[in-house]
């Protein structure tokens, strides 16, 4: 039996893309090796939205000579944005690595291995236009997927938005909206499996449909199409990601306000909070458009949890546009916020730009953000001591002894199960929130609940409030 591993960077549709690789090697007879020193084959799928990022695949190279050295036979294949980038570069530059492929060409992996069993080194980059690449086979019987009760369902691919910053359009080409019909067939299929949660995703995933439905092609706007998927039996709980906020029209707040199984979480970046800056990234919407849409969220789903994603130090970016980042998060106080140090990418239109903040003022805006950000979310946990809610369980948590799921709003939840209950990953169950750390809450489960439980609930609840009035209030 030949055993392969992979080491997945970078974001959720990368992850997804190694799932789609593990079934398409599950198919081919591989299965997965339980440590990377059993593998016969080691695939690095990466990520280049940062140098540090992609500098890890060049880190891992090195270290890859010494793996593939100690068996014969063994192969090396890399995937991901910085294939799709450097392609041929990389057999070039690197002797060890048996075959590269592209994000557009997931379904050649299988063969490539062949040829590289053959002591072909190949690579394939080709773009490819046509929808039909994202018809892969079932899920093998062997390989489970990664995420127990959940599932990643892809929409669309690719970006057209070309903010200054991002290389994301050069890795992921151009916008391809799945079919509906194809997406809805998958999210039934993975429901009659069992399949509690799906996400679906997308660089810019509200813009599902749009070049299609302007050609009146059969899709559907975003909004419809979680219409359409809300409906089907036994999904509990639809996510999506990333949307943009250019894209955000008011059917797809309005299903928010109507739709049951929707998750109130939206995570929506904003990148800055200043006009002058969010024009030069080409973000294309102004620091009130988003406060609006904020508004218009919450007055649809008054308990909506909102994310970010934030730059700090973009070329250009004075101290005054910092400020107004910082106050804009405050004000829409932000559940929690993935915030990053501009890192100029070969090619981008900002790697162009002049007016480079030094880095010791970079990293204390990183810090004074990330500082606001952690009270933010400390507040916002804080506020639901007390609450019910339920729980996907997800697997063991990094508390020794607990479990770990997310609640409705993606918030990560631990619980100690009760003796005698062993609770399964996969598993919906309805707890109560008795405690808020900076980074997740913790639960027991609601079932259970004695009188003296109740009333510690209720006493925290009391004390929550207060804090929370004291911080700034939170609606999730
Ligand atoms: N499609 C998503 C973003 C995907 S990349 C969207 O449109 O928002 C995830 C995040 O990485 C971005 O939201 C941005 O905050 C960050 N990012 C992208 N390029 C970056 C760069 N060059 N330097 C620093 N952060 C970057
Ligand atoms: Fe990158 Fe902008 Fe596209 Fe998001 S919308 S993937 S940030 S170019
Ligand atoms: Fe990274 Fe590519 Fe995703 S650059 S963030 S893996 S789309």
């Amino acid at each position: 039996m030949r055993r392969f591993a992979v080491r997945t960077y970078g974001c959720q549709m990368n992850q997804h893309d190694t799932e789609k690789v593990s079934n398409l090697l599950h198919h081919g007879g591989w299965r997965p090796a339980a440590r990377e020193d059993e593998a016969d084959l080691l695939v690095v799928n990466t990520c280049s939205i940062r140098e540090k990022a992609e500098h890890r695949l060049y880190s891992d190279l090195g270290a890859l000579r010494a793996w593939k050295a100690a068996a014969p036979g063994r192969l090396v294949g890399v995937g991901g944005c910085v294939a799709q980038q450097e392609g041929d570069e990389i057999l070039r530059r690197f002797p060890q690595v048996d075959f590269v492929f592209g994000t557009h060409n997931l379904r050649r992996v299988p063969a490539l291995v062949a040829g590289a069993e053959a002591g072909r080194r190949r690579a394939a980059l080709a773009e490819v236009r046509d929808p039909a690449r994202f018809d892969l086979p079932e899920r093998h019987p062997a390989y489970a997927g990664a995420t127990p009760g959940r599932a990643w369902v892809t929409v669309m691919e690719g970006c057209d938005m070309f903010c200054s910053f991002c290389i994301v359009p050069t890795t992921r080409g151009r916008e391809i909206s799945r079919s509906a019909d194809a997406i809805e067939a998958e999210a039934r299929g993975l429901a009659a499996g069992g399949v509690r949660e799906i996400t679906l995703l997308g660089q810019t995933v509200n813009a599902y449909g749009r070049h299609d439905v302007r050609r009146g092609r059969s899709q559907v706007p975003f909004a419809a199409l979680v219409r359409r998927l809300a409906t089907i039996p036994g999904l509990a709980r639809i996510r999506y990601t990333s949307p943009h906020p250019i894209f955000f029209d008011a059917d797809l707040v309005r299903a928010h306000r109507e739709l049951e199984n929707l998750c109130p979480h939206v995570h929506l970046p904003l990148q800055s909070g200043s006009d002058r800056i969010l024009e030069q990234m080409r973000r294309r919407h102004t620091r009130d458009d988003f406060r609006r849409l904020a508004e218009r969220l919450r007055e649809a789903r008054p308990d909506v949890a909102l994310t970010t994603d934030l730059i700090v130090a973009f070329p250009g970016e004075s101290d005054a546009d910092f400020r107004d980042t910082l106050e804009l998060v405050r004000e829409i106080g932000f559940v929690d916020a993935y915030s990053f140090k501009y890192s100029p990418r070969p090619g981008t239109r900002a790697a162009e730009l002049p007016g480079c903040v030094p880095a010791e003022e970079a990293q204390a805006r990183l810090q004074e953000l990330q500082a606001l950000q952690r009270g933010l979310t400390l507040a916002a946990h804080r506020a639901r001591v007390g609450q019910a809610t339920e729980i996907l369980l997800e697997g063991a948590s990094r508390r020794p002894g607990q479990v770990m799921g997310r609640d409705p709003y993606h918030r990560v939840v631990n619980l100690s199960p009760p003796a005698g209950l062993d609770p399964r990953p996969g598993e919906l169950l309805p707890v109560r929130l008795v405690e808020a750390t900076p980074h997740s809450l913790i639960a027991e489960l609601a079932v259970k609940e004695t009188h003296g439980q109740a009333d510690e609930a209720k006493r925290r609840r009391a004390e929550s409030v207060k804090i929370a009035s004291r911080t700034g209030s939170f609606s999730a």
